[in-house]
């Protein structure tokens, strides 16, 4: 196994949470369901503990309302279309007056369990993410969250739904983060790689057993690990080979450290087959080419189509069940 963990460790709680002992050095040499200690990497998806019922309501209106807007054209359900794998389709997003953003939208599905939020990780939780594209002038555009409140406290559904979630209460934004995290924290995509995890071994076929393998193989299970296949770290792009695109310098624009230019989190893997365009600059369009990227990048292996292929079909069980893809009724 390649060992590639060479940008680890980055000060400014860019830690890597302890996943257990690392597998001992040289290849998985077993069949990937014979392997205790490759599986080890990995976790089914946890039951996250979910707030009261009134207040995943709200959280679900408020996603979805786009008064929370200064053009009162846009929700978050705009550009993390639940329909859609919680993703936008597009290279980079679209935000108030048409303004091209300069990072392409993450999936919202199975967030609340990633080391941090955001791809330079400057949100700790979902309640501190949420406010962040409501005021943010390229996103929502609310601008302060006066507005937001004003624009609550004057639809009398919303004061009651307020009431009933958290009552006696204020009505304002860090309520509205709150709400909105709450109703995130229901956002799970179980897929059939859980089921193999917990141990039902007939869940994946030969070749998605040889694509696991494979991934496990050339270091990829380095950093796409634990339970979300990724979000439990931040890295290099570019570890072994320099990446492309040097525009965005990542978690050097949070901690101003030079360890961490180009520093990103890296990626959950759940359902990534559908929620293309890749990486942080949505660069690319193909699975297959971002795979193949990789392991140039990361591991300095060139791999075949074949190889490529394999790794892709065992990447296509982490497709999940999406929950609450329709939008509720507006008070
Ligand atoms: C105009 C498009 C747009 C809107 C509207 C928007 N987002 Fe996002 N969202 C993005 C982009 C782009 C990113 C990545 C930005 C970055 O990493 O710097 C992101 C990141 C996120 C993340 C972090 C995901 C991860 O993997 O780290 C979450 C969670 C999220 N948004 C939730 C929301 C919520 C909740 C709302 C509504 C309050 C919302 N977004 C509104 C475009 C949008
Ligand atoms: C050294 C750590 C590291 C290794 C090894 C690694 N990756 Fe990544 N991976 C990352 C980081 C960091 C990103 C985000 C890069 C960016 O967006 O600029 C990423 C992004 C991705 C993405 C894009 C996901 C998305 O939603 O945009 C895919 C797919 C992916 N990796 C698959 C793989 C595969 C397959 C391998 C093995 C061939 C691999 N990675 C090896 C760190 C790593």
């Amino acid at each position: 196994m390649v060992s590639v963990l060479v940008a680890c460790g980055n000060a400014e709680g860019s830690a890597v949470p302890d996943l257990g002992p690392a597998p001992p050095p040289g290849p998985v040499a077993m069949a990937a369901d014979e392997n205790p200690r490759l599986l080890r990497r990995f976790r089914p998806l946890r039951r996250l503990e979910l707030a009261d019922g009134e207040q995943i309501a709200l959280g679900k209106m408020l996603y979805f309302d786009t008064r929370l807007s200064g053009g009162r054209d846009l929700s978050c359900n705009s550009c993390h279309a639940l329909d859609h794998l919680g993703i936008d389709s597009r290279a980079v997003s679209i935000g108030h007056n048409g303004r091209l953003g300069k990072r392409n939208a993450p999936t919202v599905y199975n967030t609340a369990q990633h080391i941090a939020l955001f791809w330079d990780g400057r949100a700790a939780d979902l309640e501190q993410q949420a406010s962040s594209p409501i005021l943010d002038p390229s996103e929502m555009a609310m601008l302060d969250a006066r507005s937001v409140e004003r624009t609550l406290r004057g639809i009398p559904g919303y004061v009651a739904a307020f009431g009933r979630a958290y009552p006696g209460e204020a009505i304002d934004l860090s309520h509205v983060a709150r709400a909105i995290a709450a109703f995130e924290r229901t956002l799970v995509t179980p897929s059939r790689w859980d089921r193999y995890l917990e141990g039902d071994h007939t869940a994946l076929t030969k070749a998605e057993h040889a694509g696991l393998k494979l991934f496990a193989d050339i270091g990829c299970v380095q950093c796409h690990t634990g339970e979300l296949v990724g979000a439990s770290m931040f890295q290099k792009v570019g570890v072994v080979e320099r990446w492309p695109n040097q525009a965005d310098q990542g978690r050097y624009v949070v901690t101003k450290l030079d360890a961490d230019r180009m520093v990103f989190k890296v990626p959950s893997l759940r359902n990534v087959a559908l929620t293309g365009p890749y990486f942080h600059d949505g660069s690319v369009k193909s699975l297959r080419t971002a795979i193949a990227m990789m392991a140039k990048h990361q591991l300095g292996t060139e791999l075949t189509d074949e190889e490529v292929v394999s790794i892709e079909t065992w990447l296509k069980t982490l497709d999940g069940t999406t929950v609450n893809v329709t939008a509720p009724a507006l008070p």
